[in-house]
């Protein structure tokens, strides 16, 4: 990761802190375990919620086959002229968009649905009803049995909310990054 990215991250956060939720982008090492953990090796139709600067993105598209398609949601329009500028793969589509908008992005692409989304959004800092919403808005994108696997740094916020709509959830702890990332994953019904 260069200087500059971490830099460009940084100025983010300093914009929004509450969208971005941290001063640093995943590290390459969570970045390519919550790639496996999303199983992106096997996977055809991808969404990723809340893309920053693009490590996780960059990993996704690493562990992807050659078929397979991205799509990187991100609000922040900075982040989204990051992610068009230095990351060229035509099988990424950078959304300028809200992850809630991931159900009509999903039926424009004549989909049946996402088979993995992967999201790093801060949810514990947007509050439990936006966060509902949009694990709502998730699930309605997705194919049923597909995994959600979100990113979180809050211990306790998201598992109950995750119960709510996806059932057992599972979680890992991956260490090579600072702070420690917890990954929880729940499969749509
Ligand atoms: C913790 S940062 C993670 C960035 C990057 N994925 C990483 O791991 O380094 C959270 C990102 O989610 C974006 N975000 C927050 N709310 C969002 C929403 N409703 N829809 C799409 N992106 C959102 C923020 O702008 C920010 O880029």
């Amino acid at each position: 990761m260069t200087l500059a990215e971490r830099l460009a991250f940084l100025r983010g956060y300093l914009r929004d802190h509450k969208a971005v939720g941290s001063v640093t982008p995943s590290s390459g090492a969570l970045s390519r375990a919550i790639a496996a953990y999303a199983g992106a090796s096997q996977r055809r139709a991808i969404a990723e919620l809340g893309a920053g600067t693009g490590p996780i993105t960059r990993a996704l598209l690493e562990a992807m086959p050659a078929n397979g398609r991205l799509w990187a949601f991100e609000i922040a329009p900075t982040f989204v002229e990051h992610l068009r500028r230095t990351i060229d793969d035509p099988r990424l589509t950078v959304v300028p968009l809200s992850a809630s908008e991931a159900p009509r992005v999903v039926r424009e692409a004549g989909l049946p649905g996402f088979d993995a989304v992967v999201s790093a959004i801060p949810f514990s800092l947007l509050g439990r009803e936006p966060t509902r919403e949009m694990l709502e808005r998730a699930a309605e994108a997705m194919v049923p049995g597909a995994p959600f696997v979100a990113l979180q740094y809050h211990p306790t916020f998201l598992p109950p909310l995750l119960r709510e709509r996806f059932g057992r959830i599972e979680r890992r702890i991956c260490l090579w990054n600072v702070p420690p990332g917890q990954l929880l994953r729940g499969f749509a019904p």
